[in-house]
């Protein structure tokens, strides 16, 4: 078994719970699928699997971070769990993410269980690319189907700086270990940051059309509290659209994945090129997802604190997932129309760090 058994534990926070038999809340819960309040369906979940990361990404977290003790996180048994109920109230794609997912001991026990539920029908992961030379081959063996890989700058003196102890070279040979064990669909993900690497996006994408993958240009969130401002190093998508049509063709591709992102394809490239633009709102009307922190507390919205803690009724209920499942239908019916990301950068407007959550 991956994971010692844990006993239950009170997370201690200041979290919005909604237990199953807060009666306000209700969500239409229609033939055993998620829908929410506005009549979104909810098909795809983030989980993360742990906070914890060997990188220490300067937009990310502060320089010293305090990691979740142990039996604060869902052990590998409790995120299987919650997936296949996700999966058995109609959800079909999985994104195992972190912090870095890779470090948590085992984590390809968990992938090869999740791949194997029935009725998922995508497994993806995010990875920092860190231990990929070292997985790649058994994460494709255990069936994950495509893999997001974050990579900023494409020097390793700057990859140094960014991520303050990742080392390029470990990360560009992950990269190449994936694409030997067959991961057709690489996708690069690179935060935009002005004076960090807005000089070198057009060189990112040059990278991904060179490799035949996809890459998408994420905004910067305010995510946390990083221990310094982000204001001077927002970048927006606009304004890296118009860098890269300085040497490439961006053809509009009407292609979504139900999120912030919106992809252009270089023509004569297999590269399709996506900006992830969180500051506008326009995307939340057709948003399909919800996360679970490496707490199991439920997240329906990435840029709001609204939450339904999971952990407790997993731990209490050990062999009956109906109170969990409960739970999540009604966790549904906190999930904001919109997000609260506004164009102020200078103060953290969600609480937890992107590495609670995942991406
Ligand atoms: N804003 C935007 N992207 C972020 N990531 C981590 N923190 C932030 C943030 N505050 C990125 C990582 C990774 C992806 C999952 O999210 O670099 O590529
Ligand atoms: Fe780790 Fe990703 Fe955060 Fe960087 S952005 S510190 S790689 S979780």
């Amino acid at each position: 078994m991956p994971d010692e058994p844990l006993t239950p534990e009170t997370v201690p926070d200041s979290l919005v719970d909604f237990s199953p038999s807060t009666p306000s809340v209700a969500s239409r819960h229609a033939e055993g699928t998620l829908v929410d309040k506005y009549g979104r369906h909810v098909t795809y979940i983030r989980l993360s699997i742990t906070d914890r990361c060997d990188f220490r990404c300067s937009y990310c977290m502060a320089e010293e971070m305090t990691f979740l003790p142990r039996a604060q996180v869902l052990t590998l048994e409790e995120c299987l769990r919650v997936a296949g109920v996700f999966v058995g109230l109609g959800v079909t794609k999985l994104r195992v993410t972190g912090g870095e997912p890779l470090v948590r001991h085992n984590a390809v026990w968990l992938l090869e269980q999740l791949a194997d539920l029935p009725g998922l029908k995508e497994l993806v992961i995010t990875t920092n690319g860190s231990q990929l030379e070292r997985f790649a081959p058994a994460l494709r063996a255990a069936g994950v189907k495509r893999l997001n890989i974050s990579l900023d700058t494409l020097r390793p003196d700057r990859f140094r700086e960014i991520t303050r102890v990742g080392d390029l070279a470990k990360v560009m040979r992950g990269i190449d270990a994936a694409q030997k064990a067959g991961f057709g669909r690489l996708k690069i993900n690179t935060v935009m940051m002005r004076g960090g690497n807005d000089d070198e996006l057009v060189d990112l994408a040059q990278f991904a059309v060179d490799r035949g993958i996809d890459i998408a240009f994420i905004e910067e969130m305010p995510l946390g509290d990083i221990g310094h401002p982000r204001q001077a190093s927002y970048f927006s998508s606009e304004e890296a659209m118009t860098r890269l049509q300085t040497r490439f063709a961006l053809l509009p591709s009407t292609e979504t994945t139900g999120g912030p992102a919106r992809y252009w394809r270089l023509p004569g490239t297999a590269t399709r090129v996506g900006f992830i633009a969180p500051h506008s709102h326009n995307f939340c009307n057709t948003c399909n997802r919800v996360r679970i922190s490496a707490r199991g507390d439920l997240y329906p919205c990435l840029g709001n604190n609204d939450a339904v803690r999971l952990m407790p009724l997993l731990r209490a209920h050990p062999t009956d997932d109906g109170p969990l499942r409960a739970a999540i239908v009604r966790g549904m019916g906190i999930k904001a129309q919109g997000h609260e990301f506004s164009r102020r950068m200078d103060a953290p407007q969600v609480v937890r760090f992107m590495s609670m959550t995942g991406g």
